[in-house]
């Protein structure tokens, strides 16, 4: 794929500083700030996210460079403007929208995600995969994050750009969003490596979210480390981040986080869920659920901490059917 140039780079930066601009000054602007107040966003917030307002009409932000076709070339290319298929036409992508702006881990925007102000499909549009924008491995709000602190004790990963901005509107500033992807091996990498102590997932109340869950486990496995934890938070059904801290606040919401669910917790009990532990098929079908799991573990010290879990909770014998480990703890060929 063709890599971005600095040319991009400053034209999404503008187009940012457009959208941003059209919130104070279009003719419209009253509506979106009626819908941020509504969603309890303040100036600050709003500010410190760079959100905008993509203006209704087809040709606003193309509007603004007319004539200039490298810009317009460029533009495309960076997913704001689409080409109308079978005609050299072109429109705004992002149209009667509020407009999250994606930044790198140097602060440059390289996309955006677009939210319908109150109803309408989609509810998001997001910008497509462009020479800047490499989805997989970038996440919302790492940014600010970093900002922040220079190397947070805790990450929190949830799912939306509304659950960031709300948490960072209630103190919560240290969370990260997987752009509507699931989370992926790049993110959980850059998670791991960004976290000084721990990387939690809070996920919605949904069952989209507690399948998410459980694929960032899934995921995980390889990657795990023993200095650092990796935990899961169950939210109530129907809620997600950014409808529990606006209910109940930051100290209650820090609360759910402090109570996180170590890996292993969730592990062992998600399995548990599945296979009745009292026959000896449930046991049987529990090892075969967890022997690939475990076995993807590199970590020594971590495998063998979950293999002797499962012999307390399985008998004695559960870990016969796992090859003798390659290496031994402390020792490496
Ligand atoms: N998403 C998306 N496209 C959609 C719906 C969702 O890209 N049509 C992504 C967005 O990044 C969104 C995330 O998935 O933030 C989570 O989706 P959802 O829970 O439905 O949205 P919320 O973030 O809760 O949005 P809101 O609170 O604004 O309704
Ligand atoms: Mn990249
Ligand atoms: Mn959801
Ligand atoms: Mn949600
Ligand atoms: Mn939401």
């Amino acid at each position: 794929p063709k890599d971005g140039s600095d040319d991009h780079y400053s034209l999404m930066q503008w187009a940012a500083r457009y959208y941003q601009q059209q919130l104070r000054q279009h003719s419209e602007k009253e509506r979106v700030i009626q819908y941020l107040k509504g969603r309890g966003l303040d100036g600050e917030t709003v500010q410190k996210f760079g959100i905008g307002f993509a203006p209704p009409g087809w040709d606003t932000l193309m509007g603004q460079k007319r004539g200039d076709n490298r810009a317009i070339h460029l533009l495309t290319e960076c997913g704001m403007l689409i080409e109308k298929e079978g005609s050299n036409r072109k429109y705004d992508r992002f149209r009667d929208r509020l407009m999250f702006p994606i930044l790198d881990r140097r602060g440059r925007v390289i996309a955006f995600g677009g939210r319908v102000l109150g109803e309408g499909t989609p509810k998001y549009l997001n910008s497509p995969e462009t020479p800047i924008f490499h989805k997989s491995h970038e996440l919302y709000g790492l940014y600010q994050v970093r900002q922040a602190h220079r190397s947070p004790e805790r990450v929190l990963v949830v799912e939306g750009y509304m659950d960031v901005v709300a948490l960072g509107q209630h103190g919560i500033d240290y969370a990260v969003a997987s752009l509507g992807t699931s989370t992926t091996a790049d993110h959980i990498q850059l998670l791991m490596r960004t976290a000084q102590s721990e990387v939690v997932c809070c996920y919605d109340g949904d069952r989209a979210g507690r399948d998410a869950a459980w694929r960032a486990l899934e995921t995980a496995m390889p990657l795990l480390k023993s200095g650092k934890a990796l935990k899961f938070m169950f939210l109530p059904d129907g809620e997600d981040p950014d409808s529990l801290v606006q209910q109940e606040g930051k100290t209650a919401f820090e609360a759910r986080i402090q109570a996180a669910m170590p890996l292993s917790d969730y592990l062992f009990g998600h399995l548990r869920e599945q296979a009745d532990l009292s026959s000896n098929e449930g046991k049987a079908r529990f090892i075969a659920e967890i022997k690939p799991l475990i076995e993807q573990i590199s970590d020594d010290v971590l495998q063998e901490t979950l293999l002797q879990r499962l012999e307390t909770e399985l008998g004695w014998g559960a870990r016969k059917h796992f090859a003798q480990p390659k290496r031994t703890v402390g020792q490496r060929p």
